[in-house]
This record gives C-alpha cells, sequence and structure tokens, in this order.
C-alpha cells in the first residue's frame, strides 16, 4: 500500500516547475542575490495582493521568526513591557518577545477555532501591555475586529502572527480584510510547508505606517542607514532574489491552491459525516465570516495517540500541532506558569491531530485515510 504522506510538496511543483525554472535563470543570469530589484519586485505583488486599506508597504525578510522579532523591535518592545498572545501556538509567537526582554501574558483559546479567545483577552490588558499578538492559527484569522479598536483606545498595538495565514480572509459587514491587514503589523512565513513556501526560509512584514515600515527596512539590514553607517543594531535579516523569484511564481496560483485546500477541507467533513464519526473524530470549525486556508486540517481525536499510531502502521502519517503549549515550556518555566492555568489549550494538546492536506491530494486518499480511521474505532 502506498504511503500518504502528511504532506508532498512534489505535487504542486509539478505543476509550476516549467515557470519556477525560468524565473530562476533569470536570478542567475542577474547575479543579485540578496534584495534588490526581485525583492521589491515580491513585496509589490504581496502589497496588491494584501489589498490593505490604507495600503501597506510590504518587508521581505529572512523568516517568519524574525518577522516578528523585528515587528517587536521597530517597537521598541522591550523590558517591562507585556505582549498580550495565545499558549497555543508555534514556538516562535513567544519566543520573539521573550528575546526581547518583554513578557508574555496568555490568555486561552477558544476550543472550536483554536484561536485565543478574544472574551478572554480583554482582562488580561494591564498599564504594561504594548502589544496584542493574536496568531491566526492553521490559516484562520482571529476575530480581532473589536479587540482592536479596545487596542486602538488604549495605544495597544496590534501585531498579528499571520505566519500559518498568507491569504486568509475574514468578512466583516460588507467589507473583507485579509489576514495580516486587519491589525497594525502583519507577520508572515514563507518556510516551504506554508500555502505559499519558499524553497528555504523566507518571511515578511507590513506595515501602513511609514515610518515604521522605514524602520523595518533599517532594521532587517543591521539598523544601516547610508552603507556602513550604523543609525541602530538590526538583524542580518534580509530576503533573497531566489526565495523572491519563487514566490513571485507561487503567489501567482495561490488562491486556486487555497480553494483546492477548502474543497478537501469539506471532503473530510462529508465522509466524517458519512462514516458516523462525528463521536469521535471533532473536525475543524470555521467562524462565520471567515475564509479558512487550511494551511493544517486538525480535528480532535478521540484516543489522539493511538489512532497516530494505527495510522502510521497503516501507512499514513498524521501530525501533533503542537503537543506542548508554549506556558508549559521548560525555556519558558521562569514565567512561573503551571499545568492548570490554561485548561483548553492543555486539552487541544492532547487531543489535536493534523491530517494530510495539500495540493493534489486525492479524493481517494482522503477517504481512504477515513477508512482507516473508522476500523480503528470499530476495531479498538
Ligand atoms: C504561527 C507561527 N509563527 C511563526 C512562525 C515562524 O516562521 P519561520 O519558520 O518562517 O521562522 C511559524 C512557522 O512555523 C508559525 O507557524
Amino acid at each position: 500500500m502506498d504511503k500518504l504522506p502528511i504532506l508532498d510538496l512534489k505535487r504542486s511543483y509539478a505543476g509550476i516547475k516549467d515557470e519556477i525554472r525560468s524565473a530562476l535563470d533569470l536570478v542567475f543570469e542577474s547575479q543579485g542575490f540578496i534584495l534588490g530589484p526581485e525583492v521589491r519586485a515580491f513585496e509589490e505583488d504581496a502589497e496588491n495582493y494584501l489589498d490593505a486599506k490604507p495600503k501597506c508597504s510590504a518587508i521581505g525578510c529572512a523568516s517568519g521568526s524574525d518577522a516578528l522579532l523585528l515587528a517587536l523591535m521597530a517597537l521598541d518592545i522591550g523590558p517591562g513591557d507585556e505582549v498580550v498572545t495565545t499558549p497555543y501556538s508555534f514556538f516562535a509567537t513567544v519566543s520573539c518577545i521573550t528575546r526581547i526582554g518583554a513578557t508574555p501574558v496568555f490568555a486561552d483559546i477558544d476550543p472550536a477555532t483554536y484561536n485565543i479567545d478574544i472574551d478572554k483577552t480583554k482582562e488580561k490588558f494591564t498599564p504594561k501591555t504594548k502589544v496584542f499578538l493574536p496568531v491566526h492559527l492553521f490559516g484562520q484569522m482571529t476575530p480581532i475586529e473589536e479587540i482592536a479598536q479596545f487596542c486602538r483606545e488604549r495605544s495597544v498595538v496590534v501585531v498579528e502572527d499571520a505566519a500559518q495565514a498568507f491569504g486568509s480572509w475574514r468578512k466583516v459587514g460588507s467589507s473583507i480584510t485579509r489576514a495580516g491587514v486587519a491589525g497594525d503589523v502583519g507577520c508572515y512565513s514563507f518556510f516551504p510547508t506554508k500555502n505559499l513556501g519558499a524553497c528555504g526560509d523566507a518571511g515578511l512584514v507590513t506595515t501602513s505606517d511609514s515610518k515604521l515600515a522605514s524602520r523595518l527596512r533599517r532594521l532587517r539590514v543591521h539598523g544601516e542607514g547610508d552603507t556602513y553607517f550604523h543609525e541602530e543594531v538590526g538583524l542580518n535579516s534580509r530576503l533573497d532574489a531566489i526565495q523572491a523569484a519563487i514566490l513571485r511564481v507561487k503567489l501567482r496560483h495561490l488562491e486556486e491552491w487555497n480553494a483546492e485546500r477548502r474543497v478537501l477541507a469539506d471532503n473530510y467533513r462529508l465522509l466524517f459525516e458519512s462514516r458516523n464519526l462525528t463521536g469521535h473524530i471533532a473536525p475543524p470549525a470555521e467562524l462565520e465570516g471567515n475564509f479558512h486556508i487550511y494551511h493544517q486540517y486538525v480535528v480532535r481525536a478521540e484516543r489522539r495517540d493511538e489512532l497516530r499510531a494505527y495510522l502510521e502502521g497503516q501507512g499514513i502519517s498524521a501530525r501533533v500541532y503542537y503537543p506542548l503549549p508554549l506556558h508549559l515550556q521548560k525555556c519558558f518555566a521562569f514565567l512561573g506558569l503551571k499545568k492548570g492555568d490554561f485548561p483548553e489549550s492543555e486539552k487541544l494538546s492532547q487531543d489535536s491531530l493534523a491530517l494530510p492536506i495539500f495540493s493534489g491530494l486525492k479524493g481517494e486518499e482522503q477517504e481512504r485515510l477515513v477508512k482507516t480511521i473508522a476500523d480503528f474505532y470499530k476495531k479498538f
């Protein structure tokens, strides 16, 4: 029996191979590899695609982790400042905060969407709160429109971790806003496994604040003003032309790939229903008005670890994002948080299971997977 991987990038690559090769040829012909016109062209493509109102500036950088770090550096966040965020995310969401000496303050998640629970968030704000940092986890936007206003009134900056959500959007009334441009600063990752993935590390920061944009551009090149004259200490976090060229090609296909993921997600839900699995498997909830792009398709599964082992035995890969919430990570022990502090996040870390979802995944592969899940719950 063929293996079913959690992700197979070869399938989407097959459809764009020639476009990628031609784009790379141009970069090699130019022999310009760091920043330069190709990077600027990608930034412009991203600015147009994100369609922020007012228009945003996009600043390419070396990774999503750096995008977050640069954003907090540009906002002068540091010791004594608090950043309100979720304990259920990838590590970089919180390491960027502690790395600059600020303090993460967590609010628990909504068990249906896995994103920070907005109702639990406001009570976490103190006079020290400088940033609210929601994560649009697994490709679905956190509904931040109301709390963004609350933040504005307190001069708290909204920095969105949209690392998993480039292309996701949310409709409120008649207006549609993409992930990353609903707050003040947006941070994206183009790690190869992302919906819009480079062929190495890459990231992007966006903002409609032109002063902040200039500061971000300076910070990504060692804080350099004129060449070899440094206004401040920044990072070496430049986006390279090869990644930019690849991202420009892939961006042209993103809408089609995201639409395909949504069809696959819907198909999983129908298959779970048709096999009466909904007592064992809870599919991810999509909030009204949201255009979830299913960067990951994460269900809640009864006896998750046994199910996962059974699937592996049948040649089917499933993953756990994330097995330990951030407040319980060893490196954050100094925060003095303990088990039981964020029960929804802790529960999710025990039963979440990511199933394969990617462009080119076949209906029959989904059927095989769902049948195997049904076999597990029948047998054991
Ligand atoms: C939610 C979230 N934030 C930040 C990052 C960091 O991005 P990168 O891996 O590009 O540094 C990731 C990447 O996995 C992520 O998923």
